[in-house]
């Protein structure tokens, strides 16, 4: 294996300056631009800026670091994996979008057979209204978050998760004066203890008040996430039955009541193929899967090959024994604690502490950060990296990471031009309203 990028060593060729700019622009297989609505275009216009300050043409080795590069056929085959598995359980599959931010990404899910997709914020809900009709918010809209999301484009069908009764008034007076109808899930708690309600009977109380809150709010049924989750797979049989007592309590409180839910929502990606042993359960919302990260490797949800995102950086001090200085630090993989609780394995991708591990040299950690640097401890390895050398790091949780990029680099393996980059933007990213100043 290599420790620089796989496309970098399977033809050193730069493209021909002459040719259409490799990083500008989107690529035809990711994106159909006569397909984007109004919204998508704002977005697109947003990032023109972006464009502007962007290398036009640019290979491989000349792309200065740190860089996040995305291995497309990785992608694909995640995805692959995933609807595969969805299918197979009679589970429909809503992606979270916020591992990716990218409405090209999004497009690729829906292609691959995704039902929909969920956001976290308004900003990605308008972003990703660009590609698909089907959006669940899956974080309680409060405030002045209430208008923004009601004044998506009028094809999308989006539902909102609350615990909270407080938010059934403002949202069906919001949706009224919008004229359109909002689905609305209750968020149960099933032991992350973050959002939810606790107790069967607060489910059904606040089921009731959205069911007869008027036709504005359609009760549609219940949201879980199972966050707290973070064992690997094998381990995981006590929590996962935890979830399904608290589901099924809620359930069964429901099915009392008269109020069944049409859509029970759950999963994550560390218990995205136990999804099946959660009873009720209709459809799942995986992001993380689409890249996979140190954690998901660690949990044995996917391996170092499933890896489809990384971060390329560049030596730039072996000045301490013992160490390698990259510069790719906080701000390029964030400084964001492993989080897998996996018992015990030192080292590598499933043990020890540090913010990412290589990925063709996995008994190598970012074992420290500051801003710009990254700190590789060599303790493990005979590796004697040089100054200039490049290296790819598996950040331990790629959302926070994704965030953290003014745009992705991707390439694609399997294509014929497997060392073009092309560039993927992220206008899902922060938080302002598409189209303003
Ligand atoms: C509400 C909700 N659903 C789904 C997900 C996706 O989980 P994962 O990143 O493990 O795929 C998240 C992740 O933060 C989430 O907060």
């Amino acid at each position: 294996m290599n420790d620089t990028s796989p496309a970098e060593g399977s033809s050193p060729e730069r493209p021909p300056r002459a040719t259409p700019p490799v990083l500008a622009g989107r690529p035809p297989s990711l994106v159909d631009d006569s397909r984007k609505d109004a919204s998508q275009k704002d977005a697109s216009l947003e990032d023109v800026s972006l464009e502007d300050v962007s290398p036009g043409d640019v290979s491989l080795e000349d792309v200065e670091t740190p860089a996040a590069l995305i291995d497309l056929s990785r992608v694909r085959r995640n995805l692959r994996t995933t609807v595969d598995y969805a299918r197979a359980h009679g589970l429909a599959w809503r992606p979270h979008v916020k591992t990716h931010k990218s409405p090209e990404l999004a497009r690729l899910q829906l292609e691959a057979g995704a039902t929909g997709l969920t956001v976290a914020t308004p900003r990605e809900a308008e972003v990703m209204a660009g590609v698909t009709s089907d959006l669940l918010l899956a974080h309680p809209p409060v405030g002045p978050k209430i208008p923004r999301i009601l004044a998506l484009p009028d094809h999308v069908h989006l539902s909102v998760a609350l615990d909270s009764a407080s938010l059934v008034d403002p949202l069906a007076r919001a949706a009224r004066a919008a004229g359109r109808t909002l689905g609305i899930l209750v968020e149960v708690d099933v032991g992350m203890g973050r959002v939810g309600l606790q107790e069967p009977e607060q489910v059904v109380a606040l089921a009731r008040s959205i069911a007869s809150a008027g036709p504005e709010l359609a009760w549609q049924g219940l949201l879980f996430y199972p966050g707290h989750i973070r064992l690997p797979q094998e381990e995981q049989s006590s929590l996962l039955t935890q979830v399904a007592e608290r589901l099924g309590a809620s359930l069964d409180a429901l099915h009392r009541a008269g109020l069944p839910p049409a859509t029970v929502s759950g999963g994550s990606t560390p218990t995205l193929y136990q999804s099946h042993r959660v009873p009720g359960l209709t459809e799942i919302r995986p992001g993380t899967v689409i890249f996979h990260d140190r954690d998901s490797v660690a949990l044995g949800v996917g391996t170092l090959d499933d890896v489809a995102y990384t971060v390329l950086a560049t030596v730039v001090s072996t000045g301490v024994p013992g160490q390698a200085v990259v510069d790719a630090g906080s701000k390029a993989l964030a400084k964001e604690e492993f989080r897998a609780l996996s018992a015990g394995v030192a080292g590598g991708a499933s043990g020890g502490g540090g913010y990412g591990i290589l990925l063709d040299r996995p008994d190598v950690r970012v074992a420290s950060v500051s801003e710009e640097h990254g700190v590789l401890d060599l303790s493990a390895t005979d590796w004697r990296p040089v100054v200039g050398e490049r290296v790819r790091i598996v950040p331990n949780h790629v959302c926070v990471s994704v965030n953290l990029q003014d745009r992705l680099l991707a390439f694609d393996p399997e294509a014929e031009d497997g060392t073009r980059l092309r560039e993927i933007l992220l206008p899902g990213r922060g938080r302002l309203r598409i189209g303003s100043p």
